[in-house]
């Protein structure tokens, strides 16, 4: 019998909710049947913001965010629905990611912490809904993060080919698929910024969220200094399993990387970021272990030209697609995926991969909230 699913994704960018509606086959066949993009209401993204740089936000503000998104949430879901030939009651779970307010793998009792009330999900929806999905893994000595790579392995892997899949996001990662005839393990990690930084600079210096195309960066000179500090961080030359967020990589850590970036141009600091982005990126397929010829990008990054031209540069032996060759509209690869991983924890399937979040062992992710 065929299960639908929905999965609703918003990532550290900020940008908007996407969602997914899948139909699951007996077998795991996927097919997604619509999608939707949904903006944050201003009023939203701007508390938001407050929250995750720990300004002006009180423990109450938080608490009542956690509810309003969770009403958001659902009523994304429910106009998914609405817009395709199908009733709530098909439904078997909506996977939803929350929005991830911080992410502390690392710490002396590491936590991650995404808000978006799944009860009050289920209440208004009447569908069943899974979310928290990071905690288990993170319980269990993992990273929480990435998640996605179960999902690339099951989808878009190829029985001879190896495939590099890189999901650029506020925070970009990697998954690199051997072949499903060879025996290797899946890797992959959070490289370290995807969009991020592009989009705080771009934010404080012009008033615009985004660098449409990346044509501002294109416009400025990396600048070597600048670049070499960055890459100074240690999270760079860290060996996976590792993974970060936004509560890392800010406009705080670029100027205590390097005090003096307020006097540079900031066309070229942009151009810098870009660069930054790319190489950590390209480096860190490089290190484990990339040989393949392959590489598939998703996630909003795909629209900045010039990211793009920078880790083509890099990897310039490889060659560049988006997922959509693979089927799948990278604005939704992360959407869809959190739709499958509903399908896994409702099955009772682990949805981490171990060799990716260091996990001590496979778990199934997520707490159930019953329609
Ligand atoms: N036309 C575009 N030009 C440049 N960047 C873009 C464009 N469209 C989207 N982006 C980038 O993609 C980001 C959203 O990507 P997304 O995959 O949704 O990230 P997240 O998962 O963090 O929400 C935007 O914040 C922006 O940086
Ligand atoms: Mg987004």
């Amino acid at each position: 019998m065929d299960d639908y699913y929905i999965g609703l994704m918003s990532g550290t960018s900020l940008d908007a909710i996407d969602a997914a509606l899948i139909r699951i086959g007996d077998k795991g066949e996927l097919e997604v049947i619509s999608l939707l993009n949904t903006k944050f209401p201003e009023h939203i993204v701007i508390q938001l913001r407050n929250i995750i740089s720990g300004n002006n936000e009180s423990l109450h503000e938080l608490c009542l965010l956690d509810t309003e998104l969770g009403e958001i949430y659902a009523n994304v879901a429910l106009d998914l629905i609405s817009r395709s030939a199908y009733k709530p009651h098909k439904i078997k779970a909506i996977g939803c990611h929350g929005q991830t307010i911080r992410h502390q793998p690392d710490c002396r009792h590491p936590y991650t912490l995404q808000i978006g009330n799944p009860s009050v999900i289920a209440e208004k929806t009447s569908i069943t809904t899974v979310a928290q999905f990071r905690a288990r893994d993170i319980a269990a000595g993992g990273q929480g993060a990435p998640l996605v790579p179960a999902f690339h392995r099951a989808v878009f892997s190829d029985p001879e080919q190896q495939r590099v899949i890189v999901n650029i996001g506020g925070i970009a990662n990697i998954t690199l698929l051997p072949p499903l005839n060879s025996k290797d393990t899946v890797s992959g990690c959070d490289t370290g910024p995807g969009n991020c930084l592009l989009d705080a600079w771009s934010l404080s210096c012009r008033g615009l969220g985004y660098d449409e195309n990346g044509s501002w960066a294109a416009s400025g000179t990396v600048d070597r200094k600048l670049l070499e500090s960055l890459l100074a961080d240690s999270y760079f030359s860290k060996s996976s399993p590792k993974s970060t967020g936004t509560d890392y990589f800010n406009l705080d850590w670029l100027e205590s990387s390097y005090p003096s970036v307020t006097d540079l141009k900031a066309e070229d600091v942009q151009a810098t970021l870009a660069e930054l982005s790319a190489r950590t990126i390209a480096l860190s397929i490089i290190r484990e272990g990339y040989d393949g010829k392959q590489i598939y990008l998703c996630g909003g990054g795909v629209h900045n030209k010039d990211l793009n031209d920078r880790i083509h540069r890099h990897l310039a032996n490889a060659k560049h697609y988006t997922t959509d060759k693979l089927g799948l509209d990278p604005d939704y690869v992360e959407a869809t995926a959190f739709a499958w991983l509903a399908w896994c924890t409702m099955e009772k399937q682990a949805g981490n991969l171990p060799a990716v979040t260091g996990a001590r062992h496979p778990v199934i992710l997520g707490g159930i909230f019953p329609a």
